[in-house]
């Protein structure tokens, strides 16, 4: 059963996405819906709008107010009742100037999943035909003056399909053949390339107020996940980690590694991104959603709704994002709710469980939801856990396992572990992040904004993506980046920034404001989980030098091919040596 937030959430979604089809009445329309789940919501659908189009409660002045019952509004929207006869019976009451709500069954049927009006589906396809073709006409955001332009015949697909199939290797040809200050147009979107030191620098340097990490992500990622999951959020990543919570989550982590390598036995092979990618569900459900939520008997089904909804998929197989666009993300929000009412049956247990630790994550997170009546509190602590957990995965478990291949290759950090500690673990899997690295840095300008590289300062319009790309700078910004050297970390620094034109030419975790949140916690996380793998076994590899999957765009890479190893357990286990913290 939809809810009306849900409903304008989605709507939300679909403006963004089409704010020319979205602002089409010229007004702004309040709902007030009454009954359970009601409330009040304004849509601001004036000409030139942007988004937010949609306001809990009050708004800018209304040009006509509908007032329906709730359940009415959800009956409405998903085509069981009839329009014009909800009028007529005086099931739905409008205020102001009736001849704008008539416009509303257009902008209704803009969204995906739902349809007002009487013309049934097939006109609500073709609304959102007619919205998609507006969209591919729409005129790009301009730059001033304007760089050279990446694009193909294809209207809306532009530059896209040569940039998915690789997306490195697009932007090195770029680079190549344009210099370091480009632009691509690619699936609607408008790409402002910056691969020059003082362009990645000042990248680097853009604030959220002008230039927004949060609304590329939103833009991404709304292809993907169901838009509400995002909504009304309490406790995000930097809340979790602000504090020195290390020995908070440590033993979590330390418990949830021990549970998985036992079940492992004496021997055996496996394949390490698939043995990763559990050992990090249960890592990270034991570090931010309670002991229970890493438990045998919730992580199987767990893991799958996550993998379900995992946004960072989209970027891995990009078919699979438009395959949720298809389906109206309908399997997402399945696996969404599946894993609210997992955590509402536990959350009903928690106060009998004996794992409850008053000091941990997954506590704090329920304590910001006290006071609010269920379903509301069950259902906002299992998406405050969702949305943590979901950054994670697009990075973690794919860091261990790339630490653990070029641990492989290099069998003196093995003896190292064993005899030092997993301390020497630190420098190695940040050397290890960097040359798996594939993230792509997007900052959305949500007002006019300039922007210098060595040669001149563009203007930059709203909507345009700034962007950069950490497989290309990685790599390139200094003789023999391309390969791998241990000693270029001493721990989390990188020793060679001297040698760089600009230092926020190499990262693996970002630089400025938006540095990763979870750095240290990741660390602590690689650094035990491959250190305790190697102290209990001996590894060897049934694969030869797997590279980072190419048409990767995000995240540290998945492999171009199965990465499988066997694993005897060590006679005598040594002991763990400093280092550990
Ligand atoms: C090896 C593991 C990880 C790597 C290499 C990594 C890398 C990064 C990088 C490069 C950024 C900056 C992106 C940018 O500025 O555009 C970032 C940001 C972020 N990471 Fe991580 N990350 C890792 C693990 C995690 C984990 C475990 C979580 C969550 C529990 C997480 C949550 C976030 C969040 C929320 C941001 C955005 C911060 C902001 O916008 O201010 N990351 N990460």
């Amino acid at each position: 059963m939809h809810t009306p937030g849900e409903f304008f959430a989605a709507f939300e979604e679909a403006a963004r996405d089409n704010p020319d089809a979205a602002t089409q009445p010229d007004a702004v329309f309040k709902f007030v819906l009454t009954g359970e789940n009601g409330g009040t919501w304004t849509l601001n659908l004036k000409r030139g709008a942007s988004s937010p189009f949609v306001s809990t409660g009050d708004g800018p002045t209304e040009d006509a107010s509908i007032h329906v019952s709730s359940d009415d509004w959800v009956a409405l929207t998903t085509g069981e009742m009839n329009p014009m006869r909800a009028f007529m019976s005086g099931k739905v009451r409008v205020d102001g100037d009736l001849k704008l709500a008539v416009n509303l069954p257009n902008v209704v049927n803009m969204v995906e999943g739902y349809g007002i009006g009487t013309r049934g589906p097939i006109s609500a396809a073709i609304a959102r035909v007619r919205g998609a073709l507006s969209a591919i006409r729409r005129e790009r955001p301009s730059i001033d003056p304007m760089p050279p332009i990446v694009s193909r015949r294809l209207p809306w697909v532009g530059a896209g399909r040569a940039l998915v199939r690789d997306p490195t290797e697009f932007f090195t040809n770029c680079r190549e053949r344009l210099g370091d200050t480009f632009l691509v147009d690619a699936f609607g979107y408008r790409l402002f390339c910056l691969f020059s030191p003082v362009g990645v620098r000042n990248l680097w340097r853009l604030p959220e107020e002008t230039a927004s990490k949060a609304l590329a992500d939103l833009t991404l990622l709304s292809h993907k996940v169901p838009i509400e999951l995002f909504e009304g959020r309490r406790t995000l990543p930097h809340d979790l980690f602000a504090r020195d919570d290390v020995e908070v989550y440590l033993d979590h982590l330390h418990k949830a590694v021990e549970v998985e390598l036992s079940a492992l036995g004496e021997s055996g092979s496996l394949e390490l991104f698939a043995f990763t990618k559990r050992l990090a569900h249960r890592m990270g459900l034991a570090s931010w959603g309670g002991m229970s939520a890493a438990s045998d008997e919730q992580l199987d089904a767990l893991a799958a709704h996550f993998e379900q909804l995992d946004a960072s998929e989209s970027f891995v197989h990009p078919h699979k994002a438009l395959l949720a666009v298809g389906t109206r993300k309908r399997r997402e929000r399945r696996a969404m709710h599946a894993i609210e009412a997992i955590f509402a049956d536990m959350l009903r247990e928690r106060p009998r469980s004996a794992d409850v630790n008053d000091s941990d994550l997954f506590t704090r997170i329920c304590a910001s939801w006290d006071g609010v009546p269920s379903p509301a509190r069950e259902v906002g602590i299992a998406r405050d856990v969702i949305v943590v957990q979901m950054g994670s995965q697009s990075n973690l478990f794919a860091a261990m396992a790339w630490t653990l291949i070029f641990a492989l290759r290099h069998p003196s950090i093995v003896e190292q572990i064993l005899s030092e500690g997993d301390g020497v673990l630190d420098s190695f899997s940040h050397e290890s992040i960097r040359m798996s690295q594939r993230s792509i840095v997007l900052r959305r300008v949500v007002s006019p904004v300039e922007v210098a590289d060595e040669n001149a300062t563009y203007r930059v319009e709203p909507g345009t993506l700034i962007a950069t790309m950490l497989s290309v700078t990685n790599q390139s910004a200094a003789k023999g980046l391309d390969q791998f050297d241990e000693k270029n970390y001493r721990g989390a620094s990188f020793l060679r920034a001297n040698d760089l034109p600009a230092r926020e030419l190499v990262t693996t975790y970002g630089h400025g404001k938006h540095t990763c949140p979870a750095h240290r916690f990741s660390t602590s996380a690689i650094r035990h989980s491959v250190g305790e793998i190697f102290r209990r076994y001996e590894l060897s590899a049934e694969f030869d030098q797997p590279l980072p999957l190419r048409r990767q765009i995000g995240g540290v890479a998945r492999a171009d091919r199965p990465c499988t190893v066997r694993y005897v357990a060590r006679r005598q286990r040594p002991p763990q040596r400093g280092g550990q913290r």
